[in-house]
């Protein structure tokens, strides 16, 4: 698919983002681990989450879906059966490395995979790891790629510590500890996304918090979960941006999530001039939640260092945007993570952006970027297949001079279906 996008002058109304990915996925599977029913509401019908429901009704859990309201009926972890098939991830890296966490415990066999993209992903991250707690996991290439082959295992608890901060990593590590016979020790260089680590605890796990460190005590049972899914801070960026940039805006999202480790976006957006204003706190399931108020504003470049990284890791792409529109000099330093994400971010959102316009140079770990806010040129640009090179683009092209063409434009779907509809929706 390709989609047309033409200038705009202004953006304006109140809207609501689709739901949070990361914590969709984890209320799929977590809801799996207690033996009885669990409600989830408004889950993210996308792709990559519905990726996951599929592989956890593969195990033997009985989802009943009533729009994106969710009834999870588990036999408990005990309970989950060996799935008769492969259990197919598609896009989603976040599907496969919790799922190998779950699965390594279980006294049964299971073979995960995923598409192209997914199958060229680094998995020693967690084979790794999880190896050293007794899991026994083969991958293509020396055990370093999709598909995975998982023959579950006794598992004894360890000290890990993580040389990148990976929520996926650090989540396949607690999923496998739940099930170990001794402790588990986590100790991050960055503080990552910690939406398990407050879900789990919601459901009665023994989680000891301390700076970087988590330790996981095995052995309490856990309880049913009752969660509500908050709009995702990673698709709202989108807006933040646009809003930011297209001149004469002024936009409303409602009800997203802003948990302390996802909020790198606002704290970046506002360093560089932003105008974006907090409103209506309240906390749902455990997790932040706030209106998200922005109005247009003139940005100046930043700098962004490896420290600030692991709390805007899915943004970057777009930030770019941000700092193509800015006066002055902005660097991203320390993201070598994005070259291994659903594609190589550095590169693709450096090329495509280039072809816009922009003054960007690709650096080994990130990119520097010329600002200019007399605005980009419109080009045909390619997603990659992958959601957020597609979004950020979508984005860029709102302040282009004539018909931007993204090509490859259906990678929304895999996280936000909705994309292209409130887009279309905002425009004054
Ligand atoms: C995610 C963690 C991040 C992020 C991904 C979702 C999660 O990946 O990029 O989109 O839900 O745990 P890493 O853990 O690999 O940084």
């Amino acid at each position: 698919m390709q989609q047309r996008i033409n200038p705009v002058k202004a953006l304006s109304g109140d809207i609501e983002v689709s739901a949070d990915k990361s914590i969709s996925h984890r209320s799929a599977m977590f809801a799996a681990l207690a033996q009885s029913e669990s409600r989830i509401k408004n889950y993210l019908l996308a792709e990559d989450t519905l990726s996951t429901c599929r592989c956890m009704e593969q195990l033997g859990v009985k989802i009943v879906r009533d729009n994106n309201n969710f009834i999870i009926n588990s036999p408990g972890i005990e309970g989950l059966m060996e799935p008769a098939a492969v259990l197919d991830c598609g896009n989603s890296g976040t599907s496969m490395r919790l799922m190998s966490g779950l699965l390594a415990g279980r006294s049964f066999n299971s073979i995960l995979s995923g598409d192209e993209s997914l199958s060229n992903r680094p998995m020693r991250r967690i084979i790794e790891p999880l190896t050293s707690m007794g899991a026994h996991i083969w991958g293509r290439e020396n055990n370093s790629k999709p598909p995975l082959a998982i023959q579950g295992s006794k598992l004894r608890g360890g000290k890990f510590n993580m040389s990148v901060a990976s929520a996926q990593v650090k989540s396949a590590l607690l999923l496998a500890g739940l099930q170990a016979d001794n402790p588990t020790v986590i100790i991050e260089p960055h503080r990552s996304r910690d939406h398990s680590e407050r879900m789990l605890q919601d459901m009665g796990a023994e989680l000891r918090i301390e700076d970087n460190q988590i330790t996981l005590i095995p052995g309490k049972s856990l309880s049913v979960c009752d969660w509500s899914v908050p709009g995702d801070i990673s698709s709202a960026a989108f807006f933040l941006v646009a809003a930011t940039i297209v001149p004469d805006s002024e936009l409303r999202i409602r009800q997203v999530g802003i948990n302390p480790t996802r909020t790198g976006i606002i704290q970046a957006l506002t360093k560089m001039g932003a105008n974006i204003k907090i409103e209506n706190n309240t906390i749902i399931a455990g997790e932040p939640v706030a209106d998200l108020i922005i109005k247009s504003a003139q940005l100046k470049g930043i700098t962004v260092n490896k420290e600030m990284i692991p709390e805007m890791i899915d943004e970057i792409p777009v930030l770019a945007v941000a700092m193509a529109m800015s006066q002055g000099e902005s660097v991203v330093q320390g993201a070598n993570e994005l070259r291994v994400k659903e594609t190589d971010r550095i590169q693709a959102i450096s090329t495509e952006l280039r072809k816009m316009g922009v003054d960007i140079t690709e650096l080994e770990d990130g990119f520097v970027v010329q600002g200019n806010p007399e605005g980009l040129k419109a080009a045909q640009v390619f997603s990659y297949g992958d959601h957020r090179i597609a979004m950020s683009l979508a984005v860029a092209a709102l302040v282009a001079d004539k018909t931007t063409e993204i090509l490859s434009s259906e990678a929304v779907n895999i996280s936000f279906p909705e994309f292209w509809g409130i887009m279309e929706s905002i425009i004054a």
